[in-house]
């Protein structure tokens, strides 16, 4: 299967197939005609490095890599001055390639040295994990965590080509494929009513699953690729979410769980609105809840309201909330934050 992405500037392919893995040379030879440097991590280097490396090499290509420690912590800037210095070292050119070769972690690390090395080498990311397949890897936003903050220094840059082999989440924790399919339920709420009934068993459905919710994701880059406008609505679930993460440290709560949180509050908040039926909202509080994520707010309601209004999205004092319009449709409203703060004590969506 293949997803085209046709931003103004950047037209690249997404290609989704089970063992596409193994041929990843003759989709890097399309790109470069030497030299490679692959990034991945420490988890995902066992598991995946070899069979790549592989491909890479029967295609005639020569390959260097660096395996960083797998986690958060690794997505810093000391870590991006060891992967430049790794370029170097490596005689890595700007008409070679990079690979990002693991979970959204490596994906961002690995994207924004591609996009800073040289100012600009060709990258292609050969995302692993469920979630990277579906969000990160795809629609250019790269980047580095600094001391005061996630995400705070990046840039925009697209990759040349995406690789989606569906067979490599097979050995992700349930932990670690939960959290995708928190990100996969916030695409059929926005977009894809259907999505919704494959979620159910998810594991008998993966390419269709991953095509579905890549293709959501690329619509909307393609109408808004450097996140001013439609790209809101990726949001969906996230304003909650981004409270319940930050006043748990970014320890307690991962992002998909945070995330799962953040979407049963908005669809009480839209189903006490009349936005979306009772039957629907219970339909994908259910679905979270078999996902075996979870629903309720483990904090204080007024502290989680303060963590809300301080978010970073957040624009003077109002904040565009992402609402359900039914199921698979959603719209963007510019709520004053008190006004929303009351919404959601009034819903009590901080009571189980
Ligand atoms: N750029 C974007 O648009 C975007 C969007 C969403 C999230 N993100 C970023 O993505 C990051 C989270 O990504 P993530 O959830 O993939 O986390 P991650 O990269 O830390 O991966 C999670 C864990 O799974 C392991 N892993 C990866 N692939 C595996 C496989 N196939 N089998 C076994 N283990 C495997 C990793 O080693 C890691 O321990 C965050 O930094 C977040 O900010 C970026």
């Amino acid at each position: 299967m293949e997803v085209t992405l046709n931003a103004k500037n950047h037209k690249y392919s997404i290609y989704i197939e089970q063992g596409c893995l193994t041929n990843a040379g003759s989709y890097a030879k399309k790109l470069t005609g030497e030299k490679v440097f692959l990034v991945t991590d420490s988890n995902v280097f066992p598991l995946y490095f070899e069979v790549v490396k592989a491909s890479l090499e029967k295609a005639g290509l020569t390959v260097s890599h660096y395996v960083i420690p797998a986690g958060e912590p690794s997505k810093s800037l000391p870590m991006l001055g060891i992967l430049y210095e790794e370029c170097v070292k490596n005689r890595i050119t700007r008409t070679d390639l990079i690979i990002a070769l693991g979970g959204g972690v490596v994906g961002d690390l690995t994207g924004f040295l591609a996009a800073t090395y040289l100012r600009g080498v060709n990258l292609m990311q050969i995302p692993t994990t469920f979630l990277a397949q579906i969000d990160s890897s795809v629609g250019g936003k790269t980047a580095i965590d600094l001391p005061s903050g996630k995400n705070l220094a990046g840039a925009f840059y697209q990759p040349k080509i995406v690789l989606i082999d569906p067979d490599v989440l097979s050995t992700l924790t349930d932990d670690i494929f939960r959290d995708g399919m928190a990100e996969a339920i916030k695409y059929g709420c926005i977009r894809d009513k259907e999505l919704l009934t494959l979620l159910e068993n998810p594991k008998e459905h993966l390419t269709e699953i991953i095509t579905r919710c890549v293709t959501i994701k690329k619509n909307v880059v393609e109408q808004d690729e450097f996140d001013t406008g439609e790209r809101m609505i990726l949001n969906f679930g996230h304003t909650v979410g981004h409270a319940i993460e930050k006043m748990g440290n970014y320890t307690e709560y991962t992002h998909g769980q945070a995330v799962a949180i953040g979407m049963v509050c908005i669809l009480k908040m839209g189903l006490s609105l009349g936005k979306i039926c009772e039957e629907e909202a219970n339909a994908v509080i259910r679905l979270i809840e078999k996902s075996k994520l979870p629903l309720c707010v483990p904090y204080d309601g007024e502290q989680c309201l303060q963590s809300v209004s301080s978010d970073k999205k957040m624009t003077g004092s109002t904040l565009n909330a992402v609402f359900p319009k039914g199921l698979g449709n959603c719209t963007v409203e510019k709520w004053s934050v008190a006004e929303f703060n009351r919404l959601a004590l009034q819903t009590q969506i901080f009571t189980n």
